[in-house]
């Protein structure tokens, strides 16, 4: 049987280092402040939120929570983010994605200072990964180097297949996995013939959003296996984009979902929070 890529533990692992780091950090008197900001009501969003300030309680870091409603303006949204923005106190800024149909959210991004953007969405931060500059990295992709580093998996000469582009997790993904000297393919919906190229994958990351939708077949024998889905089944159990239990067998490594990627997304922007805290 494989080895379970264990996100719990591992996410475990880094918010205990974390809160070690942020005791120490309030020690010199430097205490970390988040802000996380959600407009309108969509239930896994509150969800979401929710786990962020719950985890920002158990590390110690301050976390302010702006719940705003479905009908706040573009402007309203660009007034508060300005406010934070110039506030030496709040460390970062959090924008829950997706936001409502009538705001412009690329517009929202790129009003988040990029020294507070813990998310890594703004431009300024995707640049400055593309070339190999310092800034905050998406949280899901820089959860996924840390799962396979911590892991024991090797990155550097292997052939990694991203299925998915978007841009927080396939696009930031595959630029992670190059700057770790891995051999990377992009696949995406128009890739002509995807099981024969994620059948190359020595590491297969799959984030395409349809359950299950990975099985045995497009797999290498001994293949590493991370899946960045999450659904709810008809027995209204969690599943990924990945089978399984079709795919386990055959590969050398897996996440679980629940209990693989998901975890690793809150711990790194823990992460980020706290560099933003020593930054500042
Ligand atoms: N919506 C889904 N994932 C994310 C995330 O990582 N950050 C934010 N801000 N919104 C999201």
């Amino acid at each position: 049987m494989p080895q379970i890529v264990d996100g719990k533990a591992i996410s475990a692992a880094i918010k205990e280092e974390l809160k070690a780091e942020v005791e120490r950090l309030k020690a010199e008197g430097i205490s970390i402040c988040l802000a996380v900001i959600q407009v309108g009501n969509d239930p896994a969003s509150a969800v979401y939120v929710g786990n962020k300030k719950k985890a920002c309680a158990y590390i110690g870091i301050e976390s302010l929570a702006y719940e705003l409603p479905e009908e706040t303006t573009q402007e309203e949204l660009l007034a508060l983010i300005g406010d934070l923005n110039g506030k030496k106190d709040v460390n970062g800024i959090l924008v829950q994605l997706p936001l409502p149909a009538h705001i412009d959210e690329d517009e929202i991004i790129r009003a988040v200072d990029p020294k507070k953007d813990v998310d890594g969405f703004h431009p300024q931060s995707v640049g400055a990964l593309c070339i190999g500059q310092p800034g905050f990295v998406s949280c899901t992709p820089a959860g996924i180097i840390q799962l396979l580093k911590r892991s024991g998996i090797e990155i550097a000469g292997r052939e990694c297949v991203v299925v998915g582009r978007s841009n927080i997790v396939g696009k930031p993904m595959a630029l992670l996995l190059l700057r770790e000297n891995g051999t990377v393919t992009v696949a995406h919906s128009r890739t002509r013939d995807l099981k024969e190229v994620t059948g190359r994958a020595d590491i297969l990351i799959v984030a395409v959003g349809k359950p299950k939708m990975i099985t045995r077949e497009y797999v290498k024998e001994g293949a590493v296996v991370i899946d960045v889905g999450i659904h709810r089944n008809e027995n209204n159990k969690l599943c990924g984009d990945v089978d399984y239990d079709d795919v386990a067998p055959v590969c050398s490594a897996i996440t679980p979902v629940p209990g693989g990627v998901g975890p690793m997304t809150i711990a790194m922007l823990m992460h980020n929070c706290v560099e933003a805290g020593k930054a500042q």
